[in-house]
Order: structure tokens, then C-alpha cells, then sequence
């Protein structure tokens, strides 16, 4: 195969190279790496990785164009595994409430929170909310994620939970990333259904879910179960159906109150639960057995301005194979993923080794892609970034501003830096 790129003279190429499966307990911190590195790509695919002797060697030919990373770090596109990428509005305004202590659930109660960008979302003509979803994916793609789950749920009907996800297809036709549908209906009980949630869950799972399933509009399904929301049985139902109907699982589980989530995601075999910042021992134990992947998201207990950070260290040492996503939705505007890794390293006790993993490979695994990206291993689709520092150990350390200096998505630069 003749290669039609090289990236080259990388200070630092991170690989990652390895198992095609979430990585556990002392794996998250081998990044395969490779001094003075490079690598081969043809068509799309990375054809050859090495020293950048070694690809030059191998490849060098007339025409081929050459990517000089010199000085820089190399590494695969970011995955960012958890985001409600697409919503109307923003909420800036709550800020001063939490600083003057109301928490995310009591500005919830109020009408605030989901249900506000829920009226946003809904009053929102389709162009508008592509767009402005649009203007935040750009945003994400030239900060490195060349991957991005996107989920639904400020509609908390069918018309706009539908839209949502059909936002969600078209973003992907037109911008270079590539983006997994979420339905997360069960977001909120919506006030049509106040006091009726059960009523509510019947509503998705005999309306909502066999339209979606149809369409093959979601690839995965996902629940806010939390006192106050959705219960376990609740959550147990909206899942069970989603699995019936073709979608895989994924759970906002335990982040405000130790809930059961951790045990439901293991019981359902879900692919990940998320937030996990009150997990119970038990429901920690049940994931590292059944490898449910634990999504920490360190961006929203920093946008609600709580001390409660899930405790990375404790996961990963007790076996659990840790992924990383932004939760960008309006109460934590966070598009990026190096802020994100900043965050895990400083406020979860996380290496950045694997912090690095947890955003790469473990995060590609928690959207069922970890056999075509989240590495730079031959066969693997060509996403790779570019950062304007010597080695990884920098990439938390350095936080605040983008650090990218080109995106390649399919081989393809995506985005470069003081290019316009
Ligand atoms: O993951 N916790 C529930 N859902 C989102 C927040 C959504 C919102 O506040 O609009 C989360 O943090
Ligand atoms: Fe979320």
C-alpha cells in the first residue's frame, strides 16, 4: 500500500498501541509511545507507525506530503464519550445563582436547569438549533475531538426528541467528526407528565423508542437516574426496552446521590455508566466485573461548583476501566476535551497517562468504537492530532488554551492553528 501522507519527527508519539478493549488498572498508564516518532497514512488508514527513520525509510516518495511535528506531540483525536452537544440557549445567569449557593437540583425544582433549556430547545426552529450546535462543534473539532457522542433529551417529547437526533445525523454529514447518537428522553420527567412518571416512561418506550429504532436514529440509550428523577425501576424499564429495541446502554448514574446506578449498569451489562461521583461499594465492585466502563466527567462538579469529584484514583485501582467526556450541555459549557483532562489530573487524582487513555482508546470503547479509532496502530482510521507541546506529561499541566496545532480526521487536516 503506498502511503499518500507522513506525519513526522513527533517529539512524543503517543500509540497507544494495544488491546482493542477498554484498558484496566495499571494498562491505563501505557501509552506506547515513541520517541522522534511517526507514521504512515494511506486513504484514510494508518498504514505503518514508527520511528521516523524507520517511515521515512519505508515510505518516502515524490508527491507524498509531509506533516512536520517536530517539537510537538503526536497523539490519536480525542473521543469525547459524553456530551449534549445539541441544545438552544444558555444559562449563564445560574452561574451567580450557585455562587450564591443554590445547588443544580433546587435550581432544577424550580423550573430552571433541563426544563429552561428544554423550553429553549423546544421553541427553537430546527436551522437554529443546528446552528448553534454547529458553532459548539466547530469549537470541539479545532480543540482535538474528532469523535463526539451526542445525546437528546431538552425535548422530553417525541417531535423534538426526534429533531434532536436528526440534528445530531445531519451535524455529522456536514462537519468532519464523527458523532453517536444518544436518546435520552428520560432526561427529565417533562411537565406534561408532573407526578406521572411512570405514565412518562410507558410514553418512550411505546412511543418514542419503536420511531427511533425505525429511523436507526440512536445508537445508544441513556437515563438520568438520580433521587429526585428517575428511579432504578424507572431506569430498569426505559433501558430493558431500549435493549429490546436495538440500542445500547449508557447511565447517568450516582452523581448527586448514591442511587444504585453503578449496580444497574452491571446488572444491564450498559456499556458505561457516568458521572459516578457517589457510586456505592458494591456498585463499584459489580462494574469492574462486568467491565462497565466508568464515564468521569470532572467538567461538572466544576460548572456547579461542588467539591464532589469521582474519585478516579479508587476506580481505576479497583478495576474499573475509566473513560473521560466533556458533559457539555448549558450548565457546564465545557467543549473541550484538554480542559477536561487538566480537570481529571488535578481534581481526580489522575495520571496523565491515564487521563490520556481515559480520553483516547477507553473513551472510543465507551461508545463501541475501540476497534476503529482511539489508537495509532495500522488498520485504525487516520485521527490524529497535533499539540504544540514536547511530551504528554505537558498536556494537563498547560491548561486554559488550545494546545492543538492540526487536526486530521481521515487523514484529512480538519483544522489548523492561525489557519482561517
Ligand atoms: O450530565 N445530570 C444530568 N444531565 C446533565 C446536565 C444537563 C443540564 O443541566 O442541562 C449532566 O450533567
Ligand atoms: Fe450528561
Amino acid at each position: 500500500m503506498t502511503a499518500d501522507t507522513l506525519i513526522i519527527n513527533a517529539s512524543e508519539l503517543v500509540t497507544l498501541k494495544g488491546p482493542r478493549r477498554p484498558r484496566q488498572k495499571s494498562e491505563m498508564s501505557e501509552l506506547a509511545s515513541i520517541p522522534d516518532g511517526a507514521l504512515a497514512i494511506s486513504d484514510g488508514v494508518i498504514i505503518d507507525v514508527g520511528s521516523t527513520e524507520s517511515i521515512l525509510r519505508g515510505h518516502d516518495a515524490a508527491g507524498i506530503e509531509k506533516i512536520d511535528a517536530s517539537d510537538q506531540l503526536v497523539m490519536p483525536g480525542f473521543v469525547d464519550c459524553h456530551s449534549h452537544l445539541v441544545y438552544a440557549g444558555s444559562r449563564e445567569f445560574e452561574l451567580e445563582l450557585k455562587a450564591r449557593g443554590k445547588t443544580y437540583m433546587q435550581i432544577l425544582k424550580q423550573g430552571g436547569g433541563i426544563y429552561r433549556t428544554m423550553r429553549d430547545t423546544r421553541a427553537a426552529e430546527p436551522a437554529e438549533l443546528f446552528r448553534q450546535s454547529a458553532k459548539r462543534l466547530e469549537s470541539m473539532i479545532s480543540h482535538g475531538s474528532t469523535t463526539i457522542e451526542a445525546k437528546s433529551g431538552y425535548g422530553l417529547d417525541k417531535v423534538v426528541e426526534l429533531r434532536m437526533l436528526e440534528t445530531v445525523r445531519k451535524l455529522s454529514e456536514d462537519f468532519p467528526a464523527t458523532l453517536v447518537p444518544t436518546y435520552l428522553g428520560a432526561h427529565a420527567v417533562p411537565p406534561e407528565f408532573e407526578g406521572r412518571a411512570d405514565d412518562y416512561v410507558s410514553f418512550m418506550t411505546d412511543e418514542v423508542m419503536p420511531e427511533i429504532s425505525r429511523r436507526k436514529l440512536a445508537k445508544f440509550c441513556d437515563v438520568f437516574c438520580e433521587k429526585g428523577v428517575f428511579s432504578v425501576d424507572q431506569s430498569r424499564r426505559v433501558l430493558l426496552a431500549a435493549k429490546k429495541s436495538g440500542m445500547n446502554l449508557k447511565i447517568h448514574a450516582d452523581e448527586l446521590f448514591s442511587t444504585g446506578g453503578a449496580e444497574l449498569a452491571a446488572e444491564l451489562g450498559a456499556v458505561s455508566a457516568d458521572h459516578l461521583t457517589k457510586p456505592s461499594d458494591d456498585g463499584i465492585m459489580a462494574m469492574a466485573r462486568r467491565d462497565v466502563i466508568g464515564v468521569l466527567l470532572p467538567g461538572t462538579p466544576y460548572s456547579t461548583m461542588s467539591k464532589d469529584y469521582a474519585d478516579g484514583r479508587r476506580l481505576i485501582d479497583l478495576g474499573v476501566p475509566v473513560a473521560l467526556g466533556t458533559d457539555l450541555n448549558p450548565n457546564c459549557w465545557n467543549e473541550s476535551m484538554q480542559f477536561t483532562i487538566s480537570l481529571a489530573c488535578h481534581k481526580m487524582r489522575m495520571t496523565p497517562a491515564e487521563a490520556i487513555t481515559a480520553s483516547t482508546i477507553n473513551a472510543a470503547a465507551a461508545v463501541g468504537l475501540e476497534k476503529k479509532i482511539g489508537s495509532i496502530e495500522r488498520g485504525k482510521r487516520a485521527d490524529v492530532i497535533i499539540l504544540d507541546v514536547p511530551t504528554h506529561a505537558h498536556l494537563p499541566y498547560r491548561f486554559g488554551i488550545n494546545l492543538c496545532t492540526k487536526v486530521l480526521k481521515g487523514g484529512e487536516t480538519v483544522w489548523e492553528r492561525g489557519a482561517t
